[in-house]
């Protein structure tokens, strides 16, 4: 036990870190044994390194604007659904064809803290109120299962699309429990897949291991690019290739619109030979703060709005829209290859960002203290810093209404990425799919809504309207239940038909 303290003491004394211990002598020996394990588990020299060249990276890219060496993306990397209408069915049917192989599978980033949304549990787990009240999750279920469905009718064969579900150190457990006592929310244990990413401390910026109690280091997941150690650690990129996996869904937790396993997406990267491949939605607000996918230097990467002049930001095409207008969704397209090679090669060439953060932390005296302004850094690596390595390249832009309104802040007066926002926006796209498939809705008087409903008191509340995934993936195989039909909100359309609910309370 002494000899593992004084190794221990040794190890902390070279990194510079030795203050962790300073409580030590306070502490039980429960505890002792706790932080002993914590602190034997962790590569301080490694962390060193990263802290180094994660504060090297900020510092100089703080220094120079990227404008100069950026170039938008070409359009003959480009598919969209709005420019390319006549491609669209025979991507689908591509990437539709390609899922009933059970080639393609998902992976979702659910890793992060969603400390803005401000709840205990994993964002996945979080109800936005919908008159179904599912979760992310289950909405995120059920899509799997309806492609999966669809896949099967279109070719006769069973398939299925393993689904992959990165956590981390703080939401694995609760996450896991969650899926099991909704037993899978239908779908097959085995085709569900969890695995966790790695933590990372946080460091003042001089370099030191924030304590977050006497006996406690402050802990952070390494970001949502930290899948790729991950899938590596975890033995993820063997696991798809024993299921014959060879094109990956990757995307975020908190889209609640979000196409998992987008057949037309999925079809038209791997229709292009694309090893990797984002999905954009139109920028189209200069000042907006989205990070664009654009070249830069000739490799592609995401430019966050930080890092450009507002010039820059504000320069048009010959067509009038922004130049740099390919607006990232954390949406995107892999190659089982492309994966292995990032695992296997270029994962330790990428740099961890920095985030400056407000961290609780104990002082010399041992008192905990909460800042109310940025006093220490989180290490953090971003899903998108591999595109740099494709070798194939390809976007696709999606309209934003119909695919993209993410969960980021708690309600509030106002607020932006809202559960009311993502609420909206859901039973927003399912109001056009029943006016698409000739539905109509109607107020309590029984007049005919108009399409796009009027401001009413003064608001702009959508029509309450909700569809289950199980029954239309994307709009498709809604005529027979409401053409012609009139509805009264809220109406939910279920496996058992098209209902009115008389009571809402939404
Ligand atoms: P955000 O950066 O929006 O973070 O994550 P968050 O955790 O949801 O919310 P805040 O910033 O704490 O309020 C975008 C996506 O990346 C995942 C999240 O789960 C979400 O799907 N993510 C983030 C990870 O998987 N791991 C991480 O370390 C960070």
């Amino acid at each position: 036990m002494e000899s593992t303290r004084s190794r221990l003491a040794q190890r902390l004394a070279e990194a510079g870190q030795s203050h962790l211990v300073q409580f030590w002598d306070e502490l039980t020996p429960e505890q002792q044994a706790e932080m002993t394990s914590d602190l034997e588990a962790m590569d301080f020299q490694e962390i060193n390194k990263f802290f180094r060249s994660a504060m090297e990276v900020s510092r100089s890219s703080k220094q120079e604007k990227m404008d100069a060496r950026m170039e938008p993306v070409p359009r003959e990397v480009l598919g969209s659904v709005t420019r390319d209408r006549d491609c669209i069915k025979d991507w689908e049917e591509k990437g539709l064809r390609c899922i009933s192989q059970s080639r393609v599978a998902v992976l979702l980033l659910a890793g992060g803290q969603g400390t803005r949304l401000g709840v205990s549990y994993p964002k996945g787990m979080y109800d936005v109120g919908l008159p179904s009240h599912k979760t992310l999750f289950h909405i995120q279920a059920e899509r799997i299962l309806r492609l999966q469905q669809l896949a099967e009718q279109r070719h006769g064969a069973k398939c299925y699309i393993p689904w992959y579900i990165m956590t981390s150190g703080r939401t694995m457990e609760s996450t896991k429990t969650f899926f099991s006592r909704h037993s899978y929310f239908g779908l097959c244990k085995d085709n569900v897949i969890f695995f966790q990413q790695g933590m990372l401390p946080a460091m003042d910026y001089n370099g030191k291991i924030i304590l977050e109690s006497k006996n406690k280091l402050a802990m952070a997941p390494d970001g949502n690019g930290g899948l790729y150690r991950a899938l590596g650690t975890q033995g993820i990129v063997e696991d798809m290739d024993r299921r014959g996996v060879k094109f990956i869904h990757v995307y975020c937790v908190d889209n609640i619109l979000v196409k998992v396993a987008d057949p037309a997406f999925v079809g038209f990267c791997v229709q292009k030979g694309g090893d990797c491949g984002a999905k954009v939605v139109e920028k189209t607000n200069p000042t907006e703060a989205v990070g664009v996918v654009c070249k830069v230097d000739g490799r592609y990467q995401v430019v966050e709005y930080s890092e450009i002049t507002l010039a820059t930001a504000e320069k048009r095409s010959a067509d009038g829209r922004l130049m740099f207008n390919a607006g990232n969704v954390a949406n995107h397209f892999f190659t089982l290859a492309f994966l292995r090679d990032i695992v296997q090669m270029f994962e330790p060439q990428l740099q961890h960002h920095v985030a400056q953060k407000k961290i609780s932390y104990v002082d010399t005296q041992g008192r905990l203290i909460k800042p109310d302004k940025p006093n220490g850094i989180k290490m953090e690596k971003f899903v998108f810093d591999i595109f740099q390595f494709a070798k194939a390249f390809v976007v696709y832009e999606v309209l934003r209404e119909d695919e993209f309104s993410a969960l980021k802040n708690a309600d509030s007066q106002d607020g932006k990425d809202t559960p009311t926002t993502v609420k909206h926006a859901l039973m927003s796209l399912h109001h056009r799919w029943v006016l698409n498939a000739a539905g109509h809705f109607i107020d309590e008087n029984g007049t005919r809504v108009p399409a796009i409903p009027s401001l009413k008191d003064g608001t702009d509340l959508p029509i309450k309207c909700e569809i289950s995934p199980l029954v239309s993936y994307g709009g498709e195989g809604l005529e027979e239940l409401v053409s012609g039909r009139e509805f009264r909100p809220t109406l939910v359309i279920d496996e058992s038909g098209a209902h009115e609910l008389v009571k809402n309370g939404l």
